[in-house]
């Protein structure tokens, strides 16, 4: 074991990606590329992450920002919860802690967005305090070495898993160490077609022994995907159109749009039906587009945009914007792509 792990920690100095936050080790931005990288691969994080430092220099800063900059910052990250946290934890670090991070596990772990991944990650890469992190590179990396066969998103496994990667954490380096284990699962140890040949943890690795690469990690629950159907209600009227703020429960919380109805099932409303779904009076769509599938992680959008014609002044709960404005806000990467290819007046034009 301790010739694997040194072999791993010299593979890490030779093979490390030069990653903005680690030439600048500091607790905040520690924090801030781990809240980037959960859910992100470090290829998409890493502009973010220089975009956030640039912006918000200090936890200061981050704190004293507006909700709606950060989210507009944020915006095609997704799972925008985080933004949102991200802001609530600054707001912690300030006022609880006059500005400092908490230097110890628990102390981070209390920071809203902050779980036992990353309080473990800061802890050991800020602090050098010896707690090992897991996540989905780590869980890969050990459930190969150590030929587990069980499913890895059972909360056994998962415990056997941070047991070994305890016992395999370096005492006297536990940032680095976490960090190598991260960088072997990303760039060698892969999930489809992993690079044995110049993995230092082959010899010691069970599934490559026992050819079993392919079928480790095994997870139990296939979780369904879920197809959603979207009709977006877009109307101008003097230089302005009818945006709406989106509630926290949803996918993009937080995140501006237009006026929307929700279907179960892929149809393309007609004026009376919009007019039902909106409590309006009266609406003339002009024309519908319908835009290319949208695949997140667990669901399958469906879009179509209404250009109408419609009094603005029916539509409930609206901010009205100019469009220059509408760029302003934090907008789903799907409105903002199809705002890219079109023009919102080109529906009146048309007419
Ligand atoms: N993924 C998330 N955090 C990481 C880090 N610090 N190094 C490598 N990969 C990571």
């Amino acid at each position: 074991m301790i010739q694997a792990r040194s072999r791993l920690h010299h593979w890490y100095a030779e093979n490390k990606r030069d990653l903005p936050w680690r030439s600048e080790p500091s607790p905040y931005r520690i924090w801030l590329s781990e809240i980037i990288l959960q859910q992100t691969r470090v290829a998409q994080g890493m502009d973010y992450y220089l975009r956030f430092v640039d912006a918000f220099p200090t936890v200061f800063d981050l704190a004293n920002a507006e909700e709606d900059s950060i989210l507009k910052l944020w915006q095609g990250l997704g799972y925008y919860n985080r933004a949102r946290n991200l802001h609530a934890a600054a707001k912690q670090v300030v006022t609880e802690h006059s500005g400092s991070f908490p230097d110890d596990y628990d102390g981070l772990l209390s920071l809203k967005g902050v779980g036992p991944y990353t309080a473990a990650a800061i802890a050991s890469i800020a602090y050098h305090l010896p707690h090992a992190v897991v996540d989905g590179n780590v869980i890969r990396v050990l459930a190969r070495v150590h030929g587990i066969e069980a499913p890895v998103d059972q909360g056994l496994t998962l415990k056997e898993i941070q047991n070994l990667a305890n016992a395999f954490l370096s005492r006297a380096h536990p940032g680095d160490h976490n960090q190598a284990v991260m960088e072997l699962g990303a760039l060698v140890c892969t999930p489809r077609t992993p690079n044995c040949v110049a993995c230092p943890l082959r010899a010691e690795c069970k599934a490559h022994k026992l050819d079993l690469i392919d079928s480790i990690p095994i997870k139990s629950k296939k979780i369904k995907r879920r197809s959603r159907f979207f009709h977006y209600i877009i109307a101008t009227e003097a230089g302005k159109t009818a945006i709406q703020q989106r509630g926290e429960k949803d996918i993009w919380a937080g995140l501006y749009q237009f006026p929307l109805i929700e279907t179960t099932t892929d149809e393309t409303l007609t004026d009376e039906l919009i007019i039902a779904h909106l409590n309006l009076n009266k609406i003339n769509v002009v024309r519908v587009n319908a835009v290319a599938k949208h695949v997140l992680s667990h669901q399958d959008i469906y879009t179509r945009f209404y250009h109408t014609e419609l009094q603005l002044e029916q539509l409930a709960d609206c901010k009205l914007v100019t469009l220059e404005e509408l760029h302003t806000f934090a907008l789903p990467r799907l409105i903002d792509r199809y705002l890219e290819n079109k023009s919102l007046s080109e529906g009146k034009k048309r007419h």
